[in-house]
């Protein structure tokens, strides 16, 4: 059975001590969750986070992975950097990585091969713009996408892989996909994974929806057989949000 997984991704926000202090906040929240609950701090909120979390259930995830392991990349973390202040998860190709920061589909793949090969899960971000929504062409995108970001993963790299579903026009927006869209598109990951790997593949791994992702819609959203839970933007920065979207994951 795959499984259900809440990630917040904190993006540029908190310092080490507000994270700290967010991390006490969200620990009893999580303590009874029925499902994995990740938390993606930036990264000079990273050994912080992984001591404010010690003993609790909540695992650390980052935003970003480099896919070389050393050398003149200035600015970028290696897949040992991570590992070694106790990382378990790694966000890669957000749309805001994609948008302002040169990530391709090409990069996203050298970083996921990256991760995988070093251990991290990474949670491969994919997503259409509204103009390409608009004209039809959403699943087209979403599929290449995957198949681009998996280009020359195993099938049982593939499994341990999770896709985040985050149409683009959703983010930061308010504007929330419906249930059945989300649950469409995150359906349509699933068939593009069945045709690269087969449907046991596919039945296994876990395919998130992202974009503002409430306490109010997250049920809704969460209910849907392709949902396998979230990647959480604004609302994981408050405690009693991310905690009623825990709640609402079976
Ligand atoms: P919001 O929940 O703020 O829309 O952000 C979603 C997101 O980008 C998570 O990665």
């Amino acid at each position: 059975m795959r499984k259900t997984i809440i990630a917040g991704n904190w993006k540029m926000n908190k310092t080490p001590d507000e994270a700290t202090a967010l991390i006490n906040a969200i620990r009893p929240v999580a303590s009874g969750a029925n499902c994995e609950v990740v938390v993606c701090p930036t990264a000079v909120c990273l050994p912080a986070a992984k001591e404010a979390l010690a003993g609790s259930n909540i695992k650390l995830g980052a935003q970003n992975v480099h896919f070389e392991k050393s050398g003149a990349f200035t600015g970028e973390l290696s897949v040992d950097m991570l590992k070694a202040v106790g990382v378990e998860y790694v966000i890669i190709g957000h749309s805001e990585r994609r948008q302002y920061f040169g990530e391709t589909d090409e990069t996203v793949n050298k970083r996921t091969k990256a991760a995988l090969a070093g251990g991290l899960i990474p949670i491969v971000c994919v997503g259409e713009l509204l103009w390409e929504r608009e004209c039809g062409i959403t699943n087209e995108v979403v599929a290449r996408q995957v198949k681009l970001a998996l280009f020359g993963v195993s099938a049982e790299d593939a499994k341990k892989t999770v896709i985040a579903y985050e149409p683009v026009w959703a983010i930061g927006t308010g504007k929330t996909a419906t249930a059945d869209q989300a649950d469409e598109v995150c359906g349509v990951i699933r068939a593009t994974i069945a045709s690269l790997y087969g449907a046991e593949v596919a039945e296994e791994v876990t395919i998130q929806y992202g974009g503002s992702m409430n306490a109010g819609n997250a049920d809704e959203l969460l209910r849907k057989e392709n949902v396998d839970g979230g990647l959480i933007g604004g609302a994981a920065l408050k405690a009693p949000d991310f905690g009623a979207i825990i709640a609402a994951a079976k």
